[in-house]
This record gives C-alpha cells, sequence and structure tokens, in this order.
C-alpha cells in the first residue's frame, strides 16, 4: 500500500471508530490544534457543513457553553448539540436565521465549501471562491470583533486576491494545509485570527 493509501485509510478508519461522517472532521482538529479557531464556549457557523464531520467536530471542541449551527444546500442528518439549517449560504437572508438562533454575534466562522465540480479546473476554482466571497458577506454581519474564521480553498488564480482581501479584516491570515488534506488535493485553507471590524 502507498504512504498515500495508508494516510486516506488511517483517517477513515478514524472517523469511523470515532463516530464522525467524514475524514474532514480531522482537517478541522488539527488547524484547531495549530490555531485555537474554536475555544470552549465559542459560539461556531459552519458554512457547507454536510454530512457534517465539521459540525461535530465543532460541537466538541466549543463543548457544552457553546453554540453550533450548520447551513448545506444539501439534507444532514440531526447532530446532537448543534442547529442544522437546509439553506444557501448565497442567499443573504441567511443572517436573520443565524443571528435569531445565536441570539447575539458568533465567535468563529467555519467555511469549507465546495461547489458542484465540473471537471474544469478554471471554472471550479472561480465558483469556490465565488462562494467563499458569499460567506465573507456572511461573516461581516454575524462574527463578533476579535472573532476567527478559516476558508477552504481550491488554489488557483484567485487564491491571492482573495487572501489580500482577508487581510484587511484580520489581524493575522496563514495559508496552510493540515496533515489531514491529501496532499494531491489542491485544497488549501486560509485561517485568519482576530477580526478587526
Ligand atoms: C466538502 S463539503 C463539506 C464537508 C464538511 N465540512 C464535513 O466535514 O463534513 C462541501 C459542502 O459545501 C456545500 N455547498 C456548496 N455550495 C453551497 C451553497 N451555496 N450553500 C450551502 N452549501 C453549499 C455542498 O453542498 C457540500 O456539502
Amino acid at each position: 500500500m502507498r504512504l498515500r493509501d495508508a494516510r486516506r485509510d488511517y483517517y477513515r478508519n478514524l472517523a469511523h471508530e470515532q463516530g464522525f461522517r467524514s475524514r474532514a472532521a480531522y482537517k478541522l482538529k488539527e488547524l484547531n490544534q495549530s490555531y485555537r479557531l474554536i475555544g470552549p464556549g465559542f459560539y461556531v457557523l459552519d458554512l457547507g457543513c454536510a454530512p457534517g464531520g465539521w459540525t461535530q467536530m465543532a460541537v466538541k471542541l466549543a463543548g457544552n457553553k457553546g453554540k453550533v449551527m450548520g447551513i448545506d444546500l444539501s439534507y444532514v442528518e440531526e447532530i446532537p448539540g448543534a442547529s442544522i439549517v437546509r439553506g444557501n449560504i448565497e442567499d443573504e437572508s441567511m443572517v436573520d436565521e443565524i443571528l435569531e438562533y445565536f441570539g447575539r454575534k458568533v465567535n468563529a466562522v467555519i467555511c469549507d465549501l465546495s461547489p458542484q465540480v465540473s471537471g474544469n479546473w478554471t471554472v471550479d476554482h472561480a465558483k469556490q471562491i465565488s462562494l467563499n466571497y458569499s460567506c465573507t458577506k456572511i461573516m461581516d454581519k454575524v462574527l463578533i470583533h476579535k472573532g476567527n474564521a478559516v476558508f477552504k480553498i481550491f488554489d488557483g488564480e484567485y487564491s491571492m486576491e482573495f487572501r489580500d482581501f482577508l487581510k484587511k479584516k484580520f489581524a493575522r491570515i496563514n495559508l496552510t494545509k493540515p496533515p489531514a488534506s491529501r496532499k494531491q488535493s489542491s485544497e488549501l485553507y486560509i485561517v485568519c485570527l482576530g477580526y478587526t471590524a
């Protein structure tokens, strides 16, 4: 078995054993170990949450004093400790529902969005980055001062422009790839700490 396959199996097995719905949960766990995006008692908004691995991990990290909401276009089975909403993050009216659930601004916005991929990289990259800009529109209305965020990006032509856009909004920005993210995938994560607005 090649190292890359072994690693994929490692995270898949771990997710299965520990009851996480996706191996992606470990990407969030690793990002959190490095950057402490989410701490106990945090209110966390998860955009593009299906099937729910990040939401499950966010519930765990935020603990019983925290609050978590996950939003996706697809149906997501109930997750104890989280509110799941079926909706489109490109629809800015989602903001009302978000603020109503939390009752105040949130401490972290986590975004792991992927569009339906067409196979045409230029198109898929542009669409994915556009989804991230939509997330920032929601984020600007719901994230607390000094709050944190993370965005998955399909790396490409518009990545640095998006990173620079985020740089103006946060005290600290890091472009990173956690070990649980497959080396051959072009995804990267932009970790944003200390929202300045
Ligand atoms: C890679 S998956 C997320 C995996 C998730 N973080 C986990 O740990 O299970 C990306 C998700 O983005 C969602 N998505 C794409 N466009 C969306 C949109 N406009 N509004 C809401 N969700 C969207 C897709 O439906 C898909 O479920």
